[in-house]
């Protein structure tokens, strides 16, 4: 089915930098310039495509409450609403006959509901990766063992011990749950082969697309497909489209017995005092008002990339990590994490986690910041023991140290720095991060950086924002100092 989105704007390749919001966006940096903000984060959150936000704004005349409104508004919004499920499904070649297509908030949120939703039983086993976000881990642990497959030295998943795993629990696993791409190596897992062990041995496949949806085109396959991928859920966020939406696909069957996550408006056919029907499923599963604007903006973001063609995406982003990997090797003192060689990096997406000798990683991220106007993270990212396992932290070490975190001292929170690609970045981008590396791997940075032990972070002594001459909408609250934002990982 060709979406209604369809029928406007065929979106070029070259087309998508400039429609960034706040690519030309200009930033202080300690030498009292300005300089065009380098956005190097997009693995975290990207920024948004003008075109979402548009069909968002042009939207909003329209907006009203779905799916119980008999007004105008109201039943084009529904239509709306509807198509952008539709169109989230598309993304990813599910059956929609067969299959849901459930808004949540976002990626996490969906893997709370999956596993909320299973009918678990006692002696239940999840396979999971010691490659997951949390959010592909921490949700399983609240229903089931939760079992984690281990990585080589490089953060592959180790194949022979996830089939080990199968069969000293057959009869028991009831998931495989596997990230698509991984968030600190950009590891793109062999998710069809996963799902076919997942099926051979009568589990579930479930695939955690956060990061790999924005890199490349995914296709679950047909149900019927021995390497069909049961479940799977991506963030809004992470592609291009602003606010709080991401979505899970699964069988329509899976969600519709048993309760609802969460009940209330919207999810029933017919309620009496003693008595529910609930609706078939997404409203079943979509309880309260939903988030309208979003989904437009979800729909728009999935066009514009489906126009340029995920494939042309990833061919761009495997030069950009390429010209990368080979330039960041020439920095004095880096070590890189994952797969760096050549060979590898079709199987990468644009993610390069690293560190440099003798510099915290934290002190990187911030002279990154402050004297390069270079937005990147460091830390954890959400993923502490694959982080852990690549930095071989060995358990005496994470013991000691998880003693002084709990005692308020961050300051060896082991960690590295990440840089993330996106679509519309380029090698100017790329060389403005490695022009900064190179300074900080000789000692020639010119800041003198302060550690806040509480937070684990760094800044430069007497440099500080004035956050009300960019965004004068908010009296910003006067900060004591930058490094008291503390590391949400
Ligand atoms: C691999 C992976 N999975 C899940 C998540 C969670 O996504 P969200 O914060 O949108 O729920 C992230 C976020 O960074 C991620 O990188």
């Amino acid at each position: 089915m060709n979406s209604t989105l369809d029928r406007h704007c065929n979106w070029k390749f070259e087309e998508l930098r400039p429609n960034i919001m706040g690519i030309d966006t200009m930033v202080p940096i300690l030498d009292g310039t300005r300089v065009p903000y380098v956005f190097l984060d997009n693995g975290a959150s990207t920024p948004t495509f003008r075109h979402a936000f548009e069909v968002m704004g042009a939207f909003m005349p329209f907006y009203s409450g779905v799916h119980r409104g008999t007004g105008f508004k109201s039943i084009l919004a529904t239509q709306v609403f509807d198509e952008a499920h539709d169109l989230a499904g598309e993304f990813v070649n599910a059956d929609l006959e067969h299959n849901t297509v459930i808004f949540v908030k976002n990626t996490t949120e969906a893997v709370n509901k999956l596993a909320n939703r299973c009918d678990w039983r006692e002696g239940d086993v999840v396979i999971t990766t010691l490659m997951e976000h949390h959010s592909d881990d921490l949700p399983w642990r609240k229903h089931a063992n939760v079992i984690h497959i281990g990585v080589d030295d490089k953060g592959y998943l180790d194949m022979a011990q996830l089939r080990e795993t199968f069969a000293r629990n057959a009869g028991k696993v009831r998931f495989l749950a596997a990230t698509g791409a991984s968030n600190i190596t950009g590891i793109i897992n062999p998710m069809h082969e996963l799902a076919e062990l997942a099926h051979a041995n009568g589990a579930f496949m479930f695939v955690d697309a956060a990061q790999l949806a924005p890199h490349r085109a995914i296709d679950v396959l047909p149900d019927s497909h021995p390497g069909h991928i049961d479940f799977i859920a991506y963030s809004a966020h992470k592609m291009y489209a602003p606010y709080g939406i991401g979505v899970l696909i699964g069988p329509k069957e899976y969600f519709s017995t048993g309760d609802p996550d969460m009940v209330g408006g919207g999810v029933v056919d017919i309620v009496e005092t003693d008595f529910v029907a609930y609706s078939a499923p997404p409203a079943r599963e979509e309880a309260g008002s939903p988030n309208v604007p979003g989904a437009v903006g979800l729909a728009a973001a999935i066009h514009m990339l489906r126009k340029v063609g995920m494939d042309r995406i990833a061919e761009h982003e495997h030069t950009l990590v390429s010209y990368a990997i080979e330039k960041m090797k020439e920095v004095p003192g880096m070590r890189l994490y994952g797969p760096v060689e050549a060979d590898e990096l079709a199987n990468k997406v644009g993610v390069i986690s690293f560190d440099i000798d003798g510099v915290p990683h934290a002190k990187v991220a911030a002279i990154l910041s402050a004297e390069g106007g270079i937005g990147v993270r460091n830390g954890c990212f959400c993923a502490h023991p694959y982080v852990k396992r690549l930095l071989k932290v060995d358990e005496a070490t994470t013991k000691e140290i998880t003693e002084e975190i709990l005692g308020g001292d961050r300051t060896n929170l082991p960690g590295m720095v990440r840089a993330s690609f996106g679509c519309y970045n380029n090698i100017d981008d790329v060389d403005r991060l490695v022009t900064m590396l190179h300074r900080i791997g000789n000692g020639e940075y010119r800041g003198d950086y302060e550690l806040n032990r509480r937070s684990g972070t760094y800044w430069p002594k007497n440099f500080d924002y004035d956050f009300s001459s960019y965004f004068p909408h908010f009296s910003f609250r006067p900060t004591t100092s930058i490094t008291e934002f503390t590391e949400a990982s």
